[in-house]
C-alpha cells in the first residue's frame, strides 16, 4: 500500500488501501452511494455495525440541491451529531455532493472519499472541491474542504463499465500532457488495454496532489489543470443542452485535440497526440464553432472579454492564461 500525503489528509493507494479505514471514534457513520455501487461495490467495503446506508439516485442530473436535501434529512431524522462521519463510495458525483452535504451539515462534519470510477480515483477525489449543479451550471455551488481521507482500490474499477474507464482515462492522458512525458511515454507505448492501471493511478494521483498543494485555492498552477476542458466543458454543455449526454471524459478529448492547435508546439508532437487520442478512444462529433460559442462566452475562467485557455509549452509541460478573442478561434 501507499500512503501520498495531502496537506491535512492522506491518500491510501492499492488493494488494501480500505484496511485503513479507521472509524471507531465517531458516534455516527453513514454511507452514501448509489444503485450502481450498492450492486457492485458495498460487499468490499470492510463491514461497519449500525452504519446507516443512503442511497441517492445515480448520474450527473441528480447532483442537486433536491438530492442535498434528502441527504441532510436522513442525516438529521437519525441523529447525526457534529461527530459523525459520512462515507462517500462511488464516482465524482457522490464525491462531490456528499463532500458538500457534510462540509455544510451542522458547519461540518468530517467525511472519507472511496472513489470507485477510474476519473473519481485519478481526480475528483483529490483536492478538496466539493459541490453541486445549480441551473444547468456545472459546479456553481460549491467549497474547498478537504476530506479525513481518501482510499483507492484499484479493484473497484473490475465492475466499472468500460466506456467509463476510457472516460476516466482523459484525465490520466492531461497529467501526462501537462506534467509528465514519462507518464506520456509509458501510456502512448503499451496498448489502452494492457496499461497497469494501479501505477497509472498512483502516478496521476501525486501529479494531481503535487499542483493542488502549489496552489490549493486556483490562484495560477492549478489552473494548469484545466487543460482541455474550456473547449471539453463547452462541448459537454452543448450536448447536455441536446438532450443526449456525453461523458465528461469524451467532451474532454475532443477539448484537448483542439486545445492542442492553439499550443505552441510543433506539428510533429500535434499530430502525435491526436493520433494516439483518436486511435484508442471512439468520440462524439465536434459541434461546430457556432454551436458552443455561447457555452464558450460563459467560462468562469474569461478574462477581459477573452476566453481563457491553458495550454502546452511542450509534451509534459503545461502553461496557463493564454486569452483568444471568439474570433481569433
Ligand atoms: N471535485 C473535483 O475536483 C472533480 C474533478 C473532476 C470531476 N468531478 C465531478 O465528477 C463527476 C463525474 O464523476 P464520474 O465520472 O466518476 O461519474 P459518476 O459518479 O456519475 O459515475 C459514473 C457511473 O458509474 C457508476 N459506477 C461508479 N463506480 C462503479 C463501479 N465500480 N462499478 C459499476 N458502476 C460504477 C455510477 O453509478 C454511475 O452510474 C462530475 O459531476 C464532475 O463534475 C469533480
Amino acid at each position: 500500500m501507499k500512503e501520498i500525503k495531502s496537506n491535512d489528509y492522506s491518500i491510501w493507494m492499492g488493494n488494501n488501501s480500505l484496511s485503513k479505514l479507521e472509524v471507531s471514534s465517531y458516534s455516527k457513520i453513514a454511507i452514501l452511494l448509489d444503485e450502481n455501487i450498492k450492486r457492485d461495490c458495498l460487499d468490499k467495503l470492510p463491514k461497519i455495525e449500525n452504519s446507516l446506508i443512503i442511497e441517492i439516485p445515480s448520474g450527473e442530473e441528480n447532483k442537486n440541491i433536491s438530492t442535498c436535501i434528502i441527504i441532510w434529512e436522513k442525516l438529521t431524522q437519525n441523529q447525526f451529531d457534529r461527530n459523525s462521519l459520512l462515507i462517500n463510495l462511488g464516482g465524482g458525483v457522490i464525491g462531490d455532493i456528499g463532500g458538500f452535504c457534510a462540509s455544510t451539515y451542522k458547519r461540518g462534519i468530517d467525511f472519507i472519499q472511496i472513489p470507485t470510477t477510474l476519473l473519481a480515483m485519478v481526480d475528483a477525489s483529490v483536492g478538496g472541491k466539493v459541490g453541486l449543479d445549480f441551473k444547468d451550471l456545472k459546479n456553481q455551488i460549491g467549497v474547498f474542504n478537504n476530506p479525513k481521507s481518501v482510499m483507492i482500490n484499484p479493484e473497484f474499477l473490475q465492475t466499472l463499465p468500460e466506456n467509463e474507464l476510457k472516460s476516466g482515462f482523459a484525465e490520466v492522458v492531461k497529467y501526462a500532457l501537462i506534467a509528465d512525458k514519462d507518464l506520456w511515454n509509458k501510456i502512448n507505448s503499451v496498448p489502452f488495454e494492457n496499461l497497469v492501471l494501479e501505477e497509472i493511478i498512483a502516478t496521476s494521483v501525486e501529479i494531481k496532489n503535487n499542483i493542488v498543494l502549489s496552489d490549493p485555492l486556483e490562484k495560477d498552477e492549478r489552473k494548469k489543470l484545466n487543460f482541455g476542458h474550456t473547449y471539453g466543458h463547452a462541448i459537454e454543455s452543448y450536448y447536455l443542452e441536446k438532450g443526449t449526454p456525453i461523458l465528461h471524459g469524451e467532451a474532454v478529448f475532443i477539448g484537448m485535440i483542439l486545445e492542442v492547435e492553439l499550443s505552441s508546439i510543433s506539428e510533429e508532437i500535434k499530430q502525435e497526440i491526436k493520433n494516439f487520442i483518436l486511435s484508442n478512444f471512439s468520440l462524439p462529433f465536434t459541434p461546430k464553432k457556432s454551436d458552443i460559442l455561447s457555452n464558450l462566452a460563459n467560462d468562469k475562467k474569461n478574462k477581459e472579454g477573452k476566453i481563457n485557455f491553458s495550454l502546452l509549452n511542450k509534451l509534459g509541460d503545461g502553461s496557463i492564461d493564454h486569452l483568444f478573442s471568439i474570433d481569433e478561434l
